[in-house]
């Protein structure tokens, strides 16, 4: 029998698998259909103060290799989610994070002290959506994403993890800002800001011009950012995340330094998929004698 099971700082996830933000809307509309047994924790939609509309449609765009998406976070506040999906949160296969996103630092705290109200085992802070119209993204900068997780960190007493932009240009100089101010993990990484146009209109494919990219495209650039925060800060721990559809990729993940590995935009293809990921996680670890999964992680060899 393999153990599956990974640290993460303070936490403790039976599997590495995380379902990413967005992906599994508020986790409880997520039973019914997806796989969570299979997963460590699951991340719940990000939540803002207020209620945020999101994007006007076309928001989401399948470009042939990878998605587009442009939803600008649509939630309905943190005081109506914590009253219509917090009392849901009891009774769920699989730990459940809360994520937080804002405009102002002060924003973030009341979220993240809000959804610490409920039973979520820890707080994702996205500081990487590309999708707020007017809004640049916080983590391009390191004094932004610092100030925004000290001032979560004073705000809870969950474990919290940072959510990064592979967009940074320095990602290591950001990842350190926000380990500084008292994230636990990191998650590397949120989309990365791309665009696609329709050749018969002329127009773009999402109304905003741009969006976040994702899927198998974006787990090299992903990977990259988590080889480059290991090589800074060897014992961080980290959530990879980018591109991840297969028992292979999280392997990969796993052997660049992650402790976890993230799922997203798979989930819109196969909501089950976390279920076949694991078996093949499982299926690799026997093959190569692996008794524990944690023996992989940073196992990547020089040449
Ligand atoms: C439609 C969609 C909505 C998303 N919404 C959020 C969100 O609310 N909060 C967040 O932190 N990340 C959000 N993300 C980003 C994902 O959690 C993930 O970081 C990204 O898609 C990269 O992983 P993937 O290639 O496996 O999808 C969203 C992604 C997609 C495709």
């Amino acid at each position: 029998m393999i153990d599956m099971s990974v640290a993460l700082g303070p936490v403790s996830l039976r599997s590495p698998l995380v379902a990413a933000s967005g992906t599994v809307g508020s986790v409880v509309d997520f039973a019914g259909v997806g796989a969570l047994e299979a997963y460590g924790a699951a991340v719940a939609k990000s939540v803002s103060g207020t209620a945020w509309s999101g994007n006007p449609a076309p928001r989401l765009a399948n470009t042939g290799a990878g998605m587009l998406n442009a939803i600008g976070i649509q939630n309905p506040g943190v005081t109506a989610w914590v009253e219509e999906v917090g009392p849901h949160l009891v009774d769920l296969p699989v730990p459940v994070w809360g994520s937080a996103v804002g405009t102002t630092v002060a924003e973030y705290a009341e979220v993240a002290r809000a959804l610490a109200t409920t039973n979520i085992d820890a707080v994702e802070i996205n500081l990487s959506c590309p999708n707020l119209a007017g809004e640049t993204i916080w983590a391009l900068d390191a004094d932004a994403t610092g100030s925004v997780v000290r001032a979560v960190r004073a705000a809870v007493d969950k474990p919290i993890g940072a959510k990064l932009s592979p967009n940074a240009q320095d990602i290591v100089a950001v990842a350190g800002a926000a380990l500084s101010a008292g994230a636990d993990w990191l998650v590397l990484t949120n989309t990365i800001t791309g665009a696609a146009i329709d050749i018969e209109t002329r127009r773009p494919l999402l109304t905003m011009t741009k969006g976040g990219y994702s899927g198998p495209p974006l787990k090299p650039i992903a990977l990259r950012c988590v080889l480059e925060v290991r090589a800074a800060f060897p014992t961080v721990p980290i959530i990879g995340c980018g591109g991840v559809r297969s028992g292979s990729d999280v392997v990969e993940y796993l052997l660049a330094g992650a402790s976890g590995v993230a799922i997203g935009t798979a989930h819109f293809e196969r909501p089950r998929v976390g279920r076949t990921v694991l078996r093949q996680l499982r299926a690799y670890c026997n093959r190569h004698g692996v008794d524990r999964v944690e023996e992989l992680i940073g196992a990547m060899k020089p040449w």
